[in-house]
């Protein structure tokens, strides 16, 4: 089995996630940090892991409270931090030789390209061997939206699947 991790406060990595899992393919699963426990992840073959950037990080407890007491946009959209961040799933994360990806999303423009980064060196830190250079998806700035995973900007689930099939590629010529 293939596994996709995120960690999403307002559904858009979460949706992201779903779209690579797609694009990977029929074996593949997208799990919320707090569904993918390390019994599952130590089987798997290929194992994606995906934040949001906050401060251009990833986020920390801090970033994770802020949120909680800003709702977003005109519909009061509330964070859900019903599961665990990335930084501390990583942490806990299971060591051996596996296939790996790290992604984020953030906001169109010069702020923060670090989660991505921060979640590929953790990742090899852990042993796993990456497939990719770490990847962003876009989120738009500003929003009137209320609904959950609806801040993508245009185009990026297209590319979240094809960036999973071209993840499940890669990983076919290394076997
Ligand atoms: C506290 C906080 C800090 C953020 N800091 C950054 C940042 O430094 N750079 C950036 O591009 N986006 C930043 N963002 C925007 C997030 O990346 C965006 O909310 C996220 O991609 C949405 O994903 P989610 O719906 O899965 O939570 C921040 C958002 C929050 C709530």
């Amino acid at each position: 089995m293939d596994v996709v991790v995120y960690e999403s406060l307002y559904g858009n990595t979460a949706a992201v996630a779903r779209a690579i899992a797609e694009g990977l393919g029929d074996d593949a699963r997208a799990l919320s940090t707090r569904e993918a426990t390390p019994e599952i992840v130590a089987g798997a073959r290929i194992v994606v892991a995906g934040a949001p950037v906050h401060g251009m990080s990833l986020p920390s407890e801090r970033s994770r409270a802020s949120a909680a007491a800003k709702p977003q946009g005109e519909g009061h959209l509330a964070a859900d931090l019903d599961h665990p961040s990335m930084r501390s799933w990583l942490a806990g994360m299971a060591h051996g030789p596996r296939l790996a990806a790290a992604f984020d999303t953030r906001i169109r423009g010069p702020l923060g390209h670090g989660g991505a980064k921060a979640i590929a060196h953790a990742l090899e830190a852990a042993g796993l061997t990456l497939l990719d250079e770490p990847r962003g998806f876009t989120v738009h700035l500003h929003t009137t939206s209320s609904t959950p995973a609806a801040l993508l900007a245009e185009g990026e689930l297209d590319a979240a699947r094809a960036w999973g099939t071209h993840l499940r590629e890669v990983a076919a010529s290394r076997t």
